[in-house]
C-alpha cells in the first residue's frame, strides 16, 4: 500500500497567512499540520508516499518534508496545478501504479490513526472506503448516503439539499479501480475534478464501496477559526508541562510547554499553552488554548485562544482574543486616543 497526501490547493480561505505559507505547513501548537498528517502514515507502516505541492507554495513543503527520513518514509513529490482532488490522483498515475494506496488531504487532523481502516480495506476486498463523520452544516461537505448494510449508494459534493449529515473526511482508501473511474468524470461547475465524482462513478460501475464513521474528532483547518479550534484540541490532547526556558516573578498554570531560550517575566501563562523557542513574554497574559511562534516578543498585553507565528510583536494589546497572527507582524497601541493606524496585507481582516 502506498500513500498520497495532498499538499497543493491554493488555501485561498486563509489569505493573507497562505500568500507565504503552504496551508499545511501553519503551525498547530507549534508543529505544521502536515506533520499530523504524516505521522499515522508513518505509524501505518506505509513507507511510499507521494506528496501533491502546488508550484507556489511546493518549495516550503519540500523544505519542511525532505526525503521523509524523519518519519521513515520515502517521498516523492507531485507537482500540480490546483485543479482539483481527482485530479492531483491523475497527477499521481505513474507514481501509484498498480498499488493500493490511502490519500490523505494534508489540511485534514483526526483523533486516531489509520491502522484499523487499512486492515478493514484489506480485510473486505473493497473498491474504495471513506470515512464519514456527522456533521451540524451539510451543505459545506461531500455527503454520503448508505444503504442498511454499509455500502455506500451516493455521494454528492456540498449538497443544497442534504440527504444525510455523513461528511466525507478528507482521508480515503482506493483499490487501482479509482484511475478508471477518474478517466470517465468531467470538471464540475468549478472547474475541478471531483473525488465524489469518482466515487460515484466507482458505485455505478457496481464496485464494492463501503463506509466507517468515525468516532473520534476530525478538523479541515481550511479557515482561522477551524485553525484556532485545531489548535485548542492538539493543546488539550498532546501539550506536556515543559520548561526549557526561564520564568522570573511569573505564574505558571497547567499544561504550559515552555521551549529553549524563552524568558517569561512578570507574567501568567494558563495552560494549555506552549511558547516557542527565545521568545520573551513580559508583563502579559498568555492563554489558554494559545501558542505562541519562536522568537515573538509579547510585552504589557493579555493574550487568549490565539495562534501567534515566528517573529512577531505584540505591545499594550489590552485583550487579543480568537486571533491568528502571521510572521513578523507588529500589532502595537498607538499613542492617540480613538484612533487605529493599519498596515495591512491584501485580504487581512481586522476586527474592532
Ligand atoms: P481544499 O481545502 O478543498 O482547497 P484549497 O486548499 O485550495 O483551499 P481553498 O478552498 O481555501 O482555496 O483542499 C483540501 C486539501 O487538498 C488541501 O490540503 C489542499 C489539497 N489540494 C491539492 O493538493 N490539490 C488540489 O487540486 C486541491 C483542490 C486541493
Amino acid at each position: 500500500m502506498k500513500a498520497l497526501v495532498l499538499s497543493g490547493g491554493k488555501g485561498t480561505r486563509l489569505r493573507p497567512l497562505t500568500f507565504t505559507t503552504a496551508k499545511q505547513l501553519i503551525p498547530i501548537a507549534n508543529k505544521p499540520i502536515l506533520g499530523y498528517v504524516l505521522d499515522p502514515i508513518s505509524n501505518a507502516g506505509i513507507t511510499d508516499v507521494g506528496v501533491i505541492i502546488a508550484p507556489e507554495t511546493g518549495q516550503e513543503v519540500k523544505n519542511y518534508v525532505k526525503d521523509g527520513s524523519s518519519w521513515n518514509i520515502k517521498v516523492t513529490y507531485l507537482l500540480q496545478e490546483p485543479l482539483g482532488l481527482a485530479h492531483a490522483v491523475k497527477t499521481a498515475r505513474n507514481f501509484l501504479g498498480d498499488d493500493d494506496f490511502i490519500m490523505y488531504l494534508g489540511d485534514n487532523l483526526i483523533g486516531k490513526g489509520v491502522n484499523a481502516l487499512i486492515e478493514k480495506f484489506k480485510n473486505e476486498d473493497l473498491a474504495a472506503l471513506i470515512l464519514l463523520k456527522e456533521v451540524e452544516d451539510p451543505t459545506r461537505f461531500g455527503i454520503a448516503v448508505l444503504d442498511s448494510k454499509g455500502n455506500v449508494v451516493r455521494v454528492v459534493e456540498k449538497p443544497k439539499n442534504p440527504p444525510t449529515n455523513l461528511a466525507l473526511v478528507g482521508i480515503y482508501l482506493f483499490s487501482p479501480e479509482i484511475h478508471k473511474a477518474i478517466d470517465k468524470i468531467k470538471p464540475s461547475w468549478r472547474g475541478e475534478l471531483e473525488i465524489t465524482d469518482a466515487i460515484q462513478e466507482l458505485i455505478n460501475q457496481g464496485y464494492k464501496v463501503k463506509a466507517e464513521k468515525l468516532e473520534t474528532w476530525w478538523l479541515d483547518t481550511g479557515k482561522k477559526d477551524d485553525i484556532l479550534y485545531a489548535n485548542a484540541k492538539i493543546l488539550d490532547e498532546y501539550i506536556k508541562e515543559e520548561m526549557c526556558g526561564e520564568a522570573q516573578e511569573s505564574k505558571i498554570e497547567g499544561r504550559v510547554s515552555i521551549q529553549r531560550g524563552a524568558k517569561i517575566i512578570n507574567s501568567t501563562i494558563r495552560g494549555p499553552s506552549i511558547i516557542g523557542a527565545e521568545c520573551i513574554i513580559e508583563n502579559s497574559f498568555i492563554g489558554p488554548y494559545t501558542s505562541i511562534g519562536n522568537n515573538t516578543v509579547i510585552i504589557d498585553s493579555s493574550i487568549e485562544y490565539s495562534v501567534i507565528l515566528d517573529n512577531a510583536f505584540v505591545k499594550e494589546i489590552e485583550k487579543l482574543e480568537e486571533s491568528l497572527i502571521g510572521r513578523n507582524v507588529r500589532v502595537i497601541k498607538n499613542q492617540k486616543r480613538n484612533t487605529l493606524k493599519l498596515h495591512t496585507g491584501d485580504y487581512s481582516e481586522v476586527e474592532i
